[in-house]
């Protein structure tokens, strides 16, 4: 006979402190997972241990739970109610079959790699104006523009509008995390509005004057008739912008973070390009920016012999997760650890059509820097963000030896 969630003793974690970042998150997720694969959160479970979490992911008895945090913000009407019912994320089935059947061709390895040459320009447009003076804000001069500007070059916009692009996705990331939501709802709904108007333009400058880019893709595909809408456009345009910024923005600072508090191990990337790829990896897997996601059943589920009623909010770990049966817990970027075990990017239907760019955008990053910033160390204090929605770095001061 199966057990009842709710009848377990379970321990108790609140994901919405906001105290919570840096050694003291890794501290208390590390006891968390070793006293159980499950605890109890204020609305719901979150599961600890990879397999539980991609479970949980993949069920098709869940959907991610957005509808349900922006009725918990109150937002039920108006332009970012539409967009949060829009949002990829927010759609399963055949619906999202179908549009992630027009995204996946121009995000596959080989797609992303396309885009390698833009990335180098970028980064080294960034890097040549701070090269020689051997200390910056990192987060300010590349960790933010970066990841922007490449955005912008995959999808055809101009670079020009890079940093209002990343503005604009900072706030409607924001829509995740129902503390912001509730707190900071019209700047979010401001942000989904001069969003769709800047859009709405570039779309048209693009069905004008076509190019390689994303944008005209799907111009290309809504033009086929039924496979595409002018909002399922729009929408789809804005899920690849927003998501594609401040997520890698934030993973680039985590990953100096970490690299300048390990020198060893920035040290031995520069002298072997070859660990550029398992570099990032490691990264991904030890400090993911996504530490956690969320699934809400719409059916009953039976899993491990408990029941989950109809209704129940399940959050997953990805912190615990990339760490359930990868070998030693330390950042290390020599250790010999399984593929595929990185639970950063999600799991299932909605697993992260940008990861390959992701992982192209990081390792360009990490190869350029570690040769360009040799002696890397923190110069001053670092001010981490909070593990809710995108786990952030506001500002991470960085030197390294000039010749
Ligand atoms: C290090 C960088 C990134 C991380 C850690 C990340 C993480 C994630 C995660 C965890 C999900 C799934 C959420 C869930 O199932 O609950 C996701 C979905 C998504 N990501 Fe990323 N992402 C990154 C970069 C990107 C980039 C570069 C793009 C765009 C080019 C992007 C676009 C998207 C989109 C559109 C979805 C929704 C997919 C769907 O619903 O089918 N992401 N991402």
């Amino acid at each position: 006979m199966p057990t009842a969630a709710a009848t377990l003793d379970l321990p108790d974690f609140d994901p919405a402190d906001i105290t919570l970042n840096g050694t003291a998150f890794h501290d208390t997720m590390h006891d968390l997972a070793a006293r159980s694969w499950l605890a109890r959160i204020p609305f719901g479970y979150l599961t600890l241990d990879r397999e539980a979490g991609e479970f949980f992911l993949r069920t098709r008895a869940a959907t991610f739970p957005g509808q349900l945090i922006a009725a918990l913000g109150g937002v039920e009407d108006g332009p970012l109610r539409q967009e949060i019912d829009r949002n990829i994320l927010h759609v399963d089935g055949a619906d999202h079959q179908r549009l992630r059947n027009l995204l996946n061709p121009s995000f596959t390895p080989r797609a992303a790699d396309r885009w390698r040459p833009a990335m180098r320009e970028i980064l080294a447009s960034l890097l040549d104006p701070i090269r020689a003076s051997g200390s910056t804000e990192f987060v300010e001069t590349i960790a933010k523009p970066y990841p922007s500007l490449t955005i912008a070059t995959v999808m055809g916009a101009p670079a020009t509008d890079a940093m209002r692009l990343h503005e604009w996705s900072a706030w409607i990331q924001r829509q995740f995390d129902a503390p912001s939501l509730i707190s900071q709802r019209d700047r979010i709904e401001q942000a989904v509005v001069e969003f769709y108007e800047w859009c709405d333009a570039l779309i048209d400058r693009r069905r004008r004057s076509p190019g390689d880019d994303l944008i005209s893709t799907l111009i290309a595909a809504e033009a086929e008739g039924d496979r595409l809408n002018d909002v399922e456009l729009v929408n789809l345009v804005l899920d690849v912008l927003i998501g594609g910024v401040d997520t890698t923005q934030s993973q680039l600072a985590h990953a100096m973070r970490l690299f300048a508090t390990h020198p060893e191990q920035w040290q031995l990337l520069g002298k072997d390009p070859e660990l550029v790829p398992r570099a990032v990896d490691e990264v991904l897997r030890h400090e993911p920016v996504t530490p956690f996601t969320a699934r809400l059943l719409v059916d009953e589920v039976e899993y491990r012999d408990i029941t989950f009623p109809a209704g129940t909010l399940v959050m997953v770990c990805s912190f615990t997760g990339n760490r359930d049966g990868t070998g030693p817990a330390e950042f290390d970027i020599t250790a010999d650890r399984p593929a595929g075990r990185v639970m950063t990017f999600g799991a299932g239907i909605h697993f992260c059509v940008g990861a390959n760019l992701a992982r192209a955008e990081l390792q360009e990053a990490l190869r350029l820097l570690a040769v360009a910033m040799p002696g890397l160390r923190l110069d001053g204090d670092v001010v981490l963000g909070t593990v809710q929605g995108i786990y952030g770095i506001e500002r991470l001061p960085l030197a390294w030896d000039t010749a």
